[in-house]
């Protein structure tokens, strides 16, 4: 099993034998009604045998010749979404190459997320970075109307109508939608302009939709294997497919067990996801979007937060040790490293570290990673570990298989449904109203607005 899931970092605060049993069946039979489904959202589960059916399709080998080409000629992608759209891609690419991958590559073009803010700033930094450099841009938007991913895409397009004068053809080459496969203005606006199109498929939430050619045309682009990401995520596909009929099993399970452990019987309100790899840290901004959205409704679900340690043992370590206890840990580490980078031996021991002399920084960070796991669980936080061998994309797709299927057997846990966010459209009613948008429900919106807070839109 390429993942392994650890409680000994857990200090004794595990369920009792008559807990476990409970817990156990508890989800058990959220994995089945997943399997089978007859949980809430079923039509949304498409992601669950997507690994090992893609590899088959001829949208995947599209997506390939497409970033084959995208690489062959690009000096820069920018890669235009928000939510689901954005964040998974970004995860990969950092995870499987590095956060430096843009100053690091070899060959390939440099992939800018972009679509995610209305950062004024942002913009005009993104524009200065690409100024004079080939662009394409893969616009990605499953609902085609989001607005930040709206309004960049316009004003980067633009940039590129202006760059190639009248020659809609060489425009037109350079965009790439990806986008739901029947409706909504992205899909008309690439019709009508004859952009190479992708599917957001429609059994799929943004935030389960990474292993699509969502994520995939911006991964292959950076010059990730997909195939082997694939591979990975089909592999865990198979070894979590059938529920486990006791702890130790199916890791999914066993993860999903343990969250609604710590949740409920030891009324913690926080998970943080931990990892000694900077490269990690969109990683986690992934699982935020993942696991927050999937689960928190109806006014249940463990807060989902993210850490880089060591770097934040330095800040937030400090109320991880001693902080209100409502935390666990969930840490991810990987057995081996890529270079067997050492410390040193230096005649002058100046410094004092001559006693790490020829210790690698892996076994180093390994030790750091030890020590906390054994601090924060003595200070009641206690520690769940996720280990996989390597860091590379077979493990990454593995990872992501086993986070998606574990944080909807969770949201089955609690009793909601994992795979919809309505919540997210709240500020959205208040947000169009106050930009003036067109329309009998914004008009109402505003007339609220005025009366109870004095608020007039364009003021
Ligand atoms: O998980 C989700 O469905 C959301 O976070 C979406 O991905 C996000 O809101 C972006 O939506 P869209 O792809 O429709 O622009």
């Amino acid at each position: 099993m390429a993942l392994k899931l650890s409680t000994r970092y857990a200090d004794g605060q595990l369920p009792t034998a008559a807990e476990e049993s409970n817990i156990f069946a508890r989800a058990r039979q959220a994995h089945q009604a997943l399997e089978e489904g007859t949980g809430k959202g079923a039509g949304m589960r498409g992601w669950l045998r997507f690994p090992s059916a893609y590899v088959q399709t001829e949208e995947y080998a599209g997506v390939q010749r497409a970033a084959q080409t995208i690489r062959h000629n690009a000096d820069v992608l920018l890669v235009v979404g928000i939510g689901g759209s954005y964040l998974g891609a970004r995860a990969v690419v950092e995870a499987v190459k590095s956060r430096y991958y843009n100053q690091t590559r070899h060959g390939v073009p440099e992939v800018y997320f972009t679509g995610n803010t209305l950062s004024e700033a942002d913009f005009a930094d993104l524009e200065q970075l690409i100024a004079g450099k080939d662009f394409y841009i893969n616009v990605i938007s499953k609902s085609g109307k989001t607005l930040e991913c709206a309004v960049a895409f316009r004003h980067f397009k633009s940039l590129l109508e202006e760059k190639w004068g009248g020659n809609r053809a060489e425009v037109n080459r350079r965009i790439f939608a990806t986008t739901d496969a029947h409706k909504g203005t992205l899909l008309e606006e690439a019709q009508a302009n004859g952009w190479q199109t992708f599917v957001v498929p429609t059994d799929m939430g943004g935030r389960y939709s990474v292993l699509s050619a969502v994520g995939l045309l911006p991964i292959a682009c950076a010059g990730v294997e997909v195939d082997a990401l694939l591979r990975g995520a089909a592999d865990a596909q198979k070894a979590y497919e059938t529920p486990g009929e006791a702890f130790g099993q199916n890791a999914c399970d066993d993860y999903a067990a343990l969250r609604y452990y710590y949740y409920k019987h030891r009324r913690k309100g926080v998970e943080i996801l931990a990892s000694y790899e900077p490269s990690l840290a969109m990683l986690g901004e992934w699982y935020k979007q993942l696991f927050g959205e999937s689960e928190g409704k109806r006014g249940r679900g463990l807060f989902p937060a993210s850490v880089t340690f060591t770097t934040d043992l330095h800040s937030l370590g400090q109320y991880i040790q001693q902080g209100r206890r409502m935390l666990f840990e969930t840490v991810l580490t990987f057995d081996e490293a890529a270079n067997n980078l050492a410390v040193r031996a230096k005649e002058n021991d100046g410094d004092g570290l001559n006693y790490l002399a020829g210790k690698t920084l892996h076994e180093i960070n390994q030790a750091a990673f030890q020590a906390t796991a054994l601090a924060h669980a003595k200070g009641k936080c206690p520690n769940l570990v996720l280990s996989l061998p390597r860091r590379d994309a077979y493990h990454i797709g593995w990872l992501i298989y086993f986070f998606e299927k574990a944080c909807a057997i969770s949201g089955y846990m609690i009793d909601v449904n994992p795979f919809d966010q309505d919540g997210v459209e709240s500020y959205k009613k208040f947000m169009f109203a106050l930009l003036g948008k067109a329309g009998k429900e914004h008009d109402k919106v505003r007339d609220h607005l005025k009366r109870n807070y004095g608020i007039e839109h364009g003021r």
